[in-house]
C-alpha cells in the first residue's frame, strides 16, 4: 500500500525513540523508501546503524556532514519527501516546529519540506498537558500538521496517562490511510483535468450502503442489550470505498471506533432503525455491505420507566428482529449484496449456508475465536465465498487492508456483470 511512497522519518530524543525500529521495518515492508534524520539525543536511544540496516538508506544526523557534494542534504530530503513523519515527536522538537526554528537536521529539514507533515507525540504525562506544549501543538494543528495523539497507559517514566507512543502499527496505518486519501483526492482532481483515467477508482460513481457497528435493542430507558462489534470493520469498508471513489453512506449502530470522513453517516439504534435506515436507500444503492453485527432478538416489552429491583430473578421475554440481509435478498434486483458470517465452528458451512439463504453475491466469513479476527481488533483473518465456493482467503491483516481487497473483488465482478 506504500509502494514507492518517499517517507523521511525524524526520530528525536525519548525513550519511546526504540519503537522507530519496528516503525522503519513495517513501512519498509510496506513498500516505502524510507529516509532517516536523528536528532543528536535520539542515537543516545537507538543506533544509526540499526536504522540504516532496517531502511537500506543512509541517516543523517549532522546538517553540516555533507556526503554528496551534488546534492544539499537537508533540501534533497525536503524536496524528496512525499511525507515527513516525526516519530516520536518530542515535546522539544514540537517547539522548535512551532517556533519555526531550525537548528539541527531535521528541524532543517522540517522547515524546507513543502511535503505534509504528520508528527506522533511521546512525552511524559504532565509534559503533554503542559500548556506550553498544548500550545505548541494547536500552532503546529492549525498550520496543518497532522497529528497521531499519543496513547493512554504506563509511560516510561512511571507515570500512568497519556502520552505514550502510539504503537507502530497504528501509526503504518494512519499513514497508509493518509496516503489511500491523498492518492484518491488526487485522482479525481486529476481525472476532473482530463489528466488521468480514472482507473484506480474501482467504484466510481457507485452508490454504495454499508452497515456497522452492533445494534441496541432497549429494554427500558437506561438498560439495553447489545454485542461485541466494534464497527472498525464497517468504518474500514466504507472508508475504503470512498477512497475508490464511491458515493458511500454508513448507517451506523453501536461502535467504539472513530467514523471515517467524508461518508454520509446515518446513526441507528435497533435492528428494526437499522433496517429502515437501509431499505430508506436500497433502490438506490449499487452495493450494500451488512457488516453489521444485528442482534437477532430484541425484548418483547420496551418499559417506558426504568424497571425497579424486585425478585430474586428477572425473566426477560425476546421476540425474533427482522434478518434485514435476508430481507433486502429477497428483493435483489440490480443491487450487489454482500454478507457477514461470525462463526464459532464450521466456518464454510455455516458462511455458505447463509449465504444462500439470504441470497447474498458474496460472504465474508469470521472465525472470531482466531486471536487477531473478529470483534474490537485491528485485523482480520477471512474467507470470502461466493456461490460456487471459496473466493478467496485473507490471511491475518488489517481490516483496511480487508476491506480493500473485498472492494476489488466485488468491483471487478460488478464490472464483469455489466
Ligand atoms: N444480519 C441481518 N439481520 C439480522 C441478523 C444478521 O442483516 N437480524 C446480517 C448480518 O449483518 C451479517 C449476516 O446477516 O451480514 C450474518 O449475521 P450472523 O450474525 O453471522 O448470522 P445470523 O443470521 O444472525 O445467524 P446465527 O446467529 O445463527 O449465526
Amino acid at each position: 500500500m506504500l509502494n514507492g511512497k518517499k517517507i523521511v522519518l525524524g526520530v528525536t530524543g525519548g525513550i519511546a525513540a526504540y519503537k522507530a525500529a519496528t516503525l522503519c521495518s513495517k513501512l519498509v515492508q510496506k513498500g516505502a523508501d524510507v529516509h532517516v534524520i536523528m536528532t543528536a539525543s535520539a542515537t543516545q536511544f537507538i543506533t544509526e546503524l540499526t536504522l540504516q540496516t532496517l531502511t537500506r538508506n543512509a541517516v543523517y544526523t549532522d546538517t553540516f556532514d555533507e556526503r554528496e557534494p551534488a546534492v544539499v542534504s537537508h533540501i534533497n530530503l525536503a524536496d524528496m519527501a512525499d511525507l515527513v513523519l516525526v516519530a516520536p515527536a518530542t515535546a522539544n522538537v514540537i517547539a522548535k516546529m512551532a517556533h519555526g526554528m531550525a537548528d539541527d537536521m531535521l528541524t532543517t529539514t522540517l522547515l524546507a519540506t513543502t511535503a505534509p507533515v504528520m508528527i506522533a507525540p511521546a512525552m511524559n504525562v504532565h509534559m503533554y498537558d503542559h500548556p506550553a506544549v498544548k500550545h505548541n501543538m494547536n500552532l503546529l494543528a492549525e498550520r496543518g500538521t497532522l497529528m497521531i495523539e499519543p496513547g493512554e497507559g504506563l509511560l516510561a517514566c512511571g507515570y500512568v496517562g497519556k502520552g505514550r507512543l502510539e504503537e507502530p502499527e497504528t501509526i503504518v496505518d494512519v499513514v497508509e490511510r493518509f496516503f489511500a486519501q491523498r492518492d484518491a483526492r488526487e485522482g479525481i482532481q486529476e481525472s476532473l483535468q482530463g489528466r488521468m483515467p480514472r482507473k484506480d477508482l474501482l467504484l466510481d460513481g457507485k452508490k454504495v450502503v454499508v452497515t456497522a457497528g452492533g445494534t441496541i435493542e432497549r429494554i427500558d430507558p437506561v438498560r439495553y442489550i447489545t454485542n461485541d462489534s466494534s464497527g472498525k470493520m464497517g468504518f474500514a469498508i466504507a472508508a475504503a470505498a470512498r477512497d475508490l471513489g464511491a458515493d458511500v453512506k454508513l448507517v451506523t449502530g453501536n461502535t467504539q471506533a472513530q467514523p471515517p470522513e467524508n461518508v454520509e453517516i446515518i446513526p441507528v439504534q435497533s435492528a428494526q432503525d437499522m433496517y429502515e435506515a437501509v431499505a430508506q436507500e436500497w433502490d438506490g444503492a449499487d452495493i450494500v455491505i451488512k457488516a453489521a453485527a444485528v442482534a437477532d432478538y430484541r425484548p418483547k416489552e420496551v418499559y417506558m420507566e426504568k424497571i425497579k429491583k424486585k425478585g430474586d430473578t428477572l425473566s426477560l421475554e425476546l421476540v425474533k428482529n427482522i434478518d434485514i440481509l435476508e430481507t433486502l435478498g429477497k428483493r435483489k434486483t440490480h443491487q450487489y449484496l454482500i454478507g457477514f458470517a461470525a462463526e464459532t465452528q464450521s466456518l464454510e458451512m455455516y458462511a455458505r449456508e447463509k449465504l444462500e439463504r439470504k441470497n447474498c453475491d458474496l460472504i465474508v466469513a469470521n472465525d472470531v475465536t482466531r486471536s487477531g479476527a473478529g470483534f474490537g481488533t485491528d485485523t482480520n483473518a477471512v474467507h470470502i465465498y461466493d456461490r460456487d465456493g471459496l473466493v478467496e482467503e485473507l490471511e491475518l491483516m488489517s481490516k483496511e487492508e480487508v476491506a480493500h481487497r473485498l472492494l476489488r473483488i466485488a468491483a471487478e465482478r460488478i464490472a464483469g456483470r455489466n
